[in-house]
């Protein structure tokens, strides 16, 4: 090799040794006698001197050098002498004497600075991503990524799991999103699609015997990107024959745990991981993936709402909405302007409105709450009375916020969830050290959708019904809980899963529901229902999201810091300029034609 050791490991214990190094050059200091490098390779950085007096031509060539070009370095080395070692640095201790410097490849000036964690446009690292990798955090993040991927295969591997691989080019399996279809050239007309999961593959290995399946696996779906969302992914696929939902459980929870253990151990964690159905969590948080580092539990008000003199709340529980709300420690001396910025929030979340009460001293001679002290943006409409029963409902206390939403259900429950999380973060109430999972169990198998009137599945078609629940399928869709659930961490779903139906009929049913017509059933499905009919056992699983779970271990904002490669938010490859047009003589080879856009708006 060019090297025989990489800069970022040594340390004085190699003092006296001669090396030969190459890498990158980080950063270069002139002081006019001697010149200094800092040399970095993936193990990190080495200061890299060169002293004209002892070796004149290195220093003549060094004097070229510039930040990022590339470079081989032969040379000693020596402690840093008395007051300049770098504590900063883990090669801090030493420096290397350069005898002999061959430039193996000069470098442009890079488009933003590699030795520095600056902001820079995403657009502009992800075109130059080549550079943006070499900066120290996108590094680790994918260093990081590669240890968890390596824990969770030995992990798995230990415990008789077998890694296969599925197609690619398969056809639509619903999750829940719109396919990515890639047009066949050999049978004009027809499309395969991209997997959005290998949830059926998965189940077809269990009837196939494989008993223990995993894969590292890529999935796809064309929905708008977000912070935690990219129309690739990846996910840790897991399917287990003859187990029941605990098995599967405990199955996570040990591979969380022993993965913080053995590689995270800054990271605190509750274990046994909590365990909420989906109603409590509904009715605790507002939402299935509530952040667990904070408490602010929610409350339903509509008891004491109905006996206040404020109309708005009686007009939305005289039409089925709810009142929630919960309490904010410590925050009742709000300003009018903060709860004005409150109340955008959550009007831009699909509530009407936000009751701010700022608990602030208690009457001396009664005991409730000094109506005097007290700020509320409905302050005429409340009794002490009404005062007091929010406070004790909410846990609200003296000096304590409590904030209200009245409205329709769901929209009420997501924008209170919402402002929870919000004031959570802004309050910096949630421990970043704290990796809080928690499983979300008894999802309800189906949901209504108003807009298209029709049930969804809440997880997908594939779930089976808890013990008990197979007859309401067809009678009453909505009370059928499923044996699904969720692992959370920090407001985060984090992976998903479920036992699985493993019998025709009863699956068919599902679809039935679902809104496919017997042929559509046929057409769509007949792969895992014939599956069924040949020996299916029974089988359930689990899907981790890789990308997510790396960016909450690496502390970072959105998955595109810990993918290498990933597309923008507006599912652009800025480094490849993807999507792009093709051939004209591509498409008539696969019978396409593009109509109805301009070349240039394509
Ligand atoms: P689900 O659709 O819930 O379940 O996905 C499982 C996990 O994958 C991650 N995830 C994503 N990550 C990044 N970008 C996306 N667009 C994206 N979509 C999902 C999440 C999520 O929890 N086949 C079922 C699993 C099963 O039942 O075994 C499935 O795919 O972390």
């Amino acid at each position: 090799m060019l090297k025989n050791i990489s800069c970022g490991t040594l340390r004085s214990s190699d003092v006296g040794k001669s090396v030969t190094l190459a890498g990158w050059v980080h950063r270069r200091r002139d002081h006019g006698n001697l010149i200094f490098i800092d040399l970095r390779d993936r193990e990190g950085l080495v200061q890299v001197v060169f002293n004209p007096e002892m070796h004149a031509k290195a220093h003549e060539i060094a004097q070229q050098l510039r930040n990022e070009w590339v470079i081989q370095v032969s040379g000693e080395v020596a402690p840093r002498p008395d007051g300049t070692v770098n504590t900063e640095m883990k090669s801090g201790e030493i420096e290397v004497y350069a005898s002999e410097l061959i430039v193996l490849n000069p470098a442009l000036t890079p488009p933003f600075y590699v030795n520095e964690d600056s902001a820079v446009d995403e657009n502009v690292r992800l075109k130059y991503r080549y550079v943006d990798l070499r900066r120290e955090s996108m590094r680790d993040a994918l260093i990081t990524r590669h240890k968890v991927v390596k824990y969770i295969r030995d992990f798995l591997d230990e415990r008789n799991f077998l890694e296969i691989e599925t197609p690619i080019l398969i056809k639509s399996t619903p999750e829940g999103a719109r396919d990515h279809i890639v047009p066949s050239r050999l049978y004009p007309g027809k499309f395969y699609a991209l997997p959005q999961s290998p949830q059926q593959l998965k189940q077809l290995l269990m009837v196939a015997g494989f008993e223990r399946y995993f894969q590292i696996a890529r999935c796809f779906r064309d929905e708008d990107s977000r912070a935690d969302r990219q129309p690739e992914f990846t996910q840790l696929d897991l399917e287990m024959s003859f187990v029941t939902q605990e098995d599967v459980l405990l199955l996570t929870e040990d591979l969380f745990t022993g993965l913080l253990e053995s590689l995270f151990s800054d990271k605190a964690f509750v274990k046994p991981f909590p365990r909420l159905t989906y109603e409590q969590s509904m009715k605790d948080y507002g939402t299935d993936k509530p952040d667990l580092r904070f408490g602010m539990k929610m409350a339903d008000l509509g008891e004491t709402a109905k006996k206040t003199e404020f109309n708005v709340f009686h007009n939305v529980l005289k039409n089925g909405g709810i009142v929630k709300g919960f309490s904010v420690p410590g925050c009742g001396e709000f300003t009018r302007g903060q709860i004005d910025e409150l109340t955008d929030f959550v009007k831009e979340r699909g509530a009407t409105g936000l009751i701010a009460i700022g608990i602030n001293g208690l009457d001396d001679n009664s005991g409730l709450i000094d109506m005097d002290k007290m700020r509320s943006n409905i302050a005429r409409f409340l009794t002490p009375e009404n005062v007091n029963e929010f406070s004790v409902s909410t846990g609200a206390t003296e000096g304590d916020l409590i904030l209200i939403i009245a409205g329709e259900s769901k929209s009420t429950n997501s924008a209170l969830a919402a402002l929870r999380h919000e004031l959570g973060s802004r309050l910096g109430l949630a421990d970043p050290e704290m990796m809080h999972f928690a499983f979300i169990t008894d999802f309800p198998l189906f949901e209504w959708d108003t807009e298209s009137g029709c049930w969804n599945a809440s997880h997908h078609a594939f779930c089976m019904p808890r013990d008990g629940y197979e007859d309401y399928i067809l009678k009453d869709p909505a009370k059928v809980i499923a044996q699904s659930y969720d692992l959370i961490c920090n407001g985060l779903e984090m992976a998903s899963g479920s036992i699985r139906i493993h019998d025709r009929k009863l699956q068919e049913d599902v679809f039935a529901v679902l809104g496919y017509t017997r042929d559509e059933i046929g057409e769509r499905f007949a792969q895992l229902l014939d599956a069924f009919e040949y020996g299916a056992p029974p089988h359930g699983g689990i899907a981790p999201g890789i990308d997510r779970l790396i960016m909450v271990l690496t502390g970072k904002d959105s998955i595109r810091d810990v993918i290498a490669f990933p597309k923008t938010q507006s599912q652009l490859d800025p480094l490849f300029d993807a999507p792009s047009v093709v051939e004209e003589s591509q498409l008539k080879e696969l019978h396409l034609e593009v109509v109805g856009i301009e070349p240039d708006d394509s």
